[in-house]
């Protein structure tokens, strides 16, 4: 591990290669794509749902902090921007499939733009906290996507493979809001900026529960599930079995620690053990953000 000028314990020898890939371009709509279930189905299609506008969001709240940033850190901030906008894109395109397949999504990313518009209407620095949290929050839950296969084993294989390549950049980015936020609250007193960071990571948390559980419910309700049945079969998804949320409970509370950094849990062993199992390679950046 090698320290970086804001003292984060970002690896020294880690890049952030951006993979400009295309996933399910070809395939037609298709309702319940992971394995036929409901819960699972809905809670992926939930999600999707606001990446497009969440990770644009995420974009600008890190790029209006890229000024006088150290040059290893505004590099990384280019990757984080080009990596983040090749996600919207190919959520984006999901998200097409999912309404052609007759999902409405719409009173889902409704629910993200009022949050957002929330967010925005504070000073920068509280969105930059907002994504650092979010940011965190993605990275533990795709370490849980490609460490545990049981979450998108019995899902649509071209679909899985648009997660698991997302998961596998948000850990190769996990670092940099927060280094972001490092640099840009390096002024502050130390017990200043953690007790904002654990205010922002305990709102973003109760909204993102909230507001994920009520969205996937609703697609639920579209397939025609609903009540208790729709609680109890979703409740049990996410908490019991494969239990994602129970499952990054323990990452999500190390955010607390006082001297907590994405990179004191080096996980890039899941990202070796993804090269070896797929045959991209990442593409040069400056390809990519002329394909973006
Ligand atoms: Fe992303
Ligand atoms: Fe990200």
């Amino acid at each position: 591990m090698g320290k970086s000028i804001t003292g984060a314990p970002t690896p020294a020898d880690l890049t952030i290669s951006p993979r400009d890939r295309r996933f399910g371009r070809d395939d037609g709509p298709t309702r319940l794509w992971h394995g036929g279930g409901h819960a699972a189905t809905a809670i992926y299609n939930a999600l999707s749902a606001t990446f497009p506008t969440g990770e644009a969001f995420f974009v600008d709240s890190v790029r209006a902090f890229r000024e006088g940033a150290p040059p290893r850190l505004a590099e990384e901030i280019k990757a984080f921007t080009t990596q983040e906008v090749i996600h919207s894109r190919e959520h984006l395109a999901f998200n097409r499939r999912a309404a052609d397949a007759g999902y409405d999504l719409t009173k889902l990313q409704a629910r993200v733009d009022e949050r957002l518009a929330v967010t925005k209407s504070k000073p920068p620095i509280v969105s930059l906290a907002a994504t650092m949290a979010l940011e965190h929050f993605t990275a533990i839950l795709a370490h849980q996507l490609l460490v545990n296969p049981r979450h998108l084993a019995a899902g649509e294989a071209e679909t899985a493979a648009l997660w698991r390549w997302h998961a596998y950049e948000e850990i190769e980015h996990k670092g940099v809001a927060y280094d972001t936020w490092l640099h840009a609250t390096r002024d502050w007193p130390r017990f200043k900026r953690w007790k904002v960071k654990a205010k922002v990571m305990m709102f973003i948390t109760r909204n993102f529960v909230v507001d994920r559980t009520a969205g996937a419910l609703e697609l639920m309700r579209q397939d025609g599930v609903t009540g208790l049945r729709a609680w109890a079969s979703l409740l049990w998804y996410l908490w019991i079995r494969p239990g994602m949320f129970r499952k990054i409970a323990g990452a999500w509370a190390s955010f607390f620690l006082p001297r907590f950094h994405p990179w004191n849990h080096d996980d890039r062993f899941l990202l070796k053990a993804y090269d070896a199992n797929t045959a991209e390679a990442p593409v040069p950046v400056k390809k990519v953000r002329r394909a973006a």
